[in-house]
């Protein structure tokens, strides 16, 4: 039997996937020390391996097939735009993709002027402005901390990732317009789909009763 692959978002996202993973009977002992610099591990027993990875790099390693399944957030998976099949939701890394600003944007936001919009998702940004709002903005991209931007005058709004909405509380920021909802998902390389698609299909069905069992 070959290995399945298995691409994970290096942090919180993976000690969820792998506390999910438990719940159908995989396990990866390595993977739980937290000091070791280790990138790589395996299950022998189950022939299956797994790799830590940033985020944004998930879908490559799936779309390129080095990996054949990844778990990564919905907003990764939206600004990558990879050919890739999106499996499953994991419902946890549940947040939304918003328009933020001070109170006072939203005037400016709501009268089509061209106003500057902050993010680390210049894609889906693009698309929600562009596509959806038929709005013509300018989008300035940045590499995080978001916040900041409207504060120091960089931009009108970003368009960022809340959760619990404190960043913005802290900042004197409110959600101006909801772009999507955003949760961890499953994402699977086409030719993996194919080849591997029992070992897949089973694994799906397992992690579904885990989440049927959960509600
Ligand atoms: C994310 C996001 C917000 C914050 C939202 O940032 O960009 O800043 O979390 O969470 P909250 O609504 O619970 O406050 P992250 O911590 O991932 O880091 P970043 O600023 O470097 O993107």
């Amino acid at each position: 039997m070959r290995y399945l692959t298995f691409a994970l978002t290096k942090g919180r996202l993976a000690e969820k996937t792998l506390e999910m993973f438990e719940k159908v009977g995989i396990s990866c002992e390595e993977m739980k020390d937290k000091d070791s610099r280790k990138l790589i591990f395996v299950n022998e027993d189950l022939k299956l391996k797994f790799f830590l990875a940033k985020g944004p790099d998930v879908p490559t390693y799936v779309e390129y097939g080095a990996a054949d399944i990844g778990i990564t957030g919905k907003d990764t998976i939206l600004e990558e735009g990879r050919k890739l099949y999106e499996v499953m939701d994991l419902g946890f890394g549940k947040c939304k993709m918003c328009v933020c600003g001070p109170e006072s944007a939203r005037e400016v936001l709501n009268n089509n002027q061209l106003i500057r919009v902050a993010t680390k998702y210049p894609n889906i940004a693009k698309d929600y402005f562009y596509n959806r709002k038929h709005q013509t903005v300018e989008i300035i991209k940045l590499n995080g901390s978001i916040e900041l931007a409207p504060i120091v005058g960089l931009s009108e709004v970003i368009v960022d990732i809340v959760e619990t909405g404190s960043t913005l509380r802290e900042n004197g920021l409110k959600i101006l317009e909801e772009v999507c909802p955003l949760s961890a998902r499953m994402v699977v390389n086409q030719v993996s789909m194919k080849m591997e698609n029992e070992r897949i299909r089973k694994l799906i069905c397992d992690l579904r009763k885990v989440l049927q069992e959960g509600k």
